[in-house]
């Protein structure tokens, strides 16, 4: 059946058709709103480079998750800004550090809303790798129990979720002992699987303070170029024990997320990572585009890539506007 018998347009006609034959669905529980936590009292510190983006103090970090809980957003994902940074990333692991005192204070407040606490040390050292040094290449396995300590003490303070973004070998399984050894048997992992060496993590390092003090990532996380070499991560990540997989950034990468989807149909994270947020602002600062509706678009298409769950800055902005408006 071909034109005329068949057009496409009919069911374009109105909203409410568009709507009967929609396949991709966008809510705000399927959105997770990262979150910059640093000491302090009454501190929203804007960050630059991601317009309506700040670093959080603890009571400022409640009051946003409290709004991001009545927004039904599917929860936050907390990155710290320690006191003092040091070479082996003391803060990360520490069990008043930063992070676990931001999960005790929301977990009171938010009783609801999902904790997720981001797992790696480049926030917590000096040198701002991702792992402890031997020389000036990341020692891979001296970085494992660090991460796992981590991991263990976020869960004590009441992290739903634990997500390393390291991306050593072997720290899912690492992570998943220690937790089973602590009793946080229930506790999910959600790894950043396929995790790239991007341009794209530009303004993440700023409001972090977690750019590299030399050399670069590219030692630890992947070539962009590859695409079967993200299916092996994710194979043995998912073999280790991860209970949900994370391809990082997104828009760049939407191969990737729709390739493990398919492949292994598991539950599936992309990270819409701070300089495809920043790039969208910047433009709609300029009047160049709709910010708003780029952003709808943008997070509708990486749902219909695959993504169960998407991380992204435009969390608070675009969950009050779901089910009103549509691309
Ligand atoms: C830390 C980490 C990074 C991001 C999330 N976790 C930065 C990096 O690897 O340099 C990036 C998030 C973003 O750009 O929004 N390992």
């Amino acid at each position: 059946m071909t034109f005329p018998m068949t057009r496409l347009r009919r069911f374009r006609a109105t909203p409410a058709l568009r709507a009967l034959v929609r396949e991709t669905t966008l809510e705000p529980g399927d959105l997770v709103a990262p979150l910059f936590v640093c000491h302090g009292d009454k501190i929203r510190r804007p960050i630059a480079s991601m317009p309506g983006q700040a670093q959080l103090s603890v009571d400022e970090a409640v009051r946003e998750a409290e709004e991001l809980a009545r927004l039904g957003v599917g929860g936050v994902i907390l990155f710290g800004i320690p006191e003092k940074k040091d070479a082996v990333g003391s803060e990360g692991y520490a069990k008043d550090g930063i992070v676990p005192r931001a999960l005790r204070a929301m977990r009171a407040a938010a009783p609801g809303l999902t904790l997720w606490a981001d797992v790696c040390l480049c926030e917590y050292t000096d040198h701002g790798h991702c792992g402890v040094l031997a020389g000036e290449r990341v020692d891979n396995d001296k970085s494992l129990p660090l991460l796992a300590r981590a991991a263990v003490t976020y869960a004590e303070a009441g992290a739903d979720i634990v997500a390393p973004s390291d991306m050593m070998d072997g720290r899912v399984g690492a992570i998943r002992k220690a937790l089973d050894a602590a009793g946080f048997s229930e506790t999910p992992i959600v790894s950043y699987a396929a995790k790239y060496a991007s341009a794209f993590y530009g303004p993440f390092r700023e409001a972090a303070g977690s750019a590299p003090q030399f050399g670069d990532r590219r030692g630890y996380q992947m070539d962009p170029s590859n695409g079967d070499e993200a299916l092996r991560e994710v194979a043995l990540d998912l073999e280790e024990g991860a209970d949900m997989v994370m391809v990082k950034p997104a828009l760049p990468y939407l191969d990737i997320v729709r390739r493990v989807k398919e492949r292994f149909g598991v539950p599936v994270a992309a990270y819409n990572v701070s300089g495809e947020y920043s790039m969208l602002k910047a433009a709609a600062e300029r009047g160049w585009l709709d910010g708003e509706r780029a952003a709808l678009e943008t997070l509708t298409a990486i749902r219909r890539a695959g993504a169960d769950v998407i991380l992204t800055y435009h969390a608070k902005e675009i969950a009050p506007i779901l089910g009103k408006k549509f691309p």
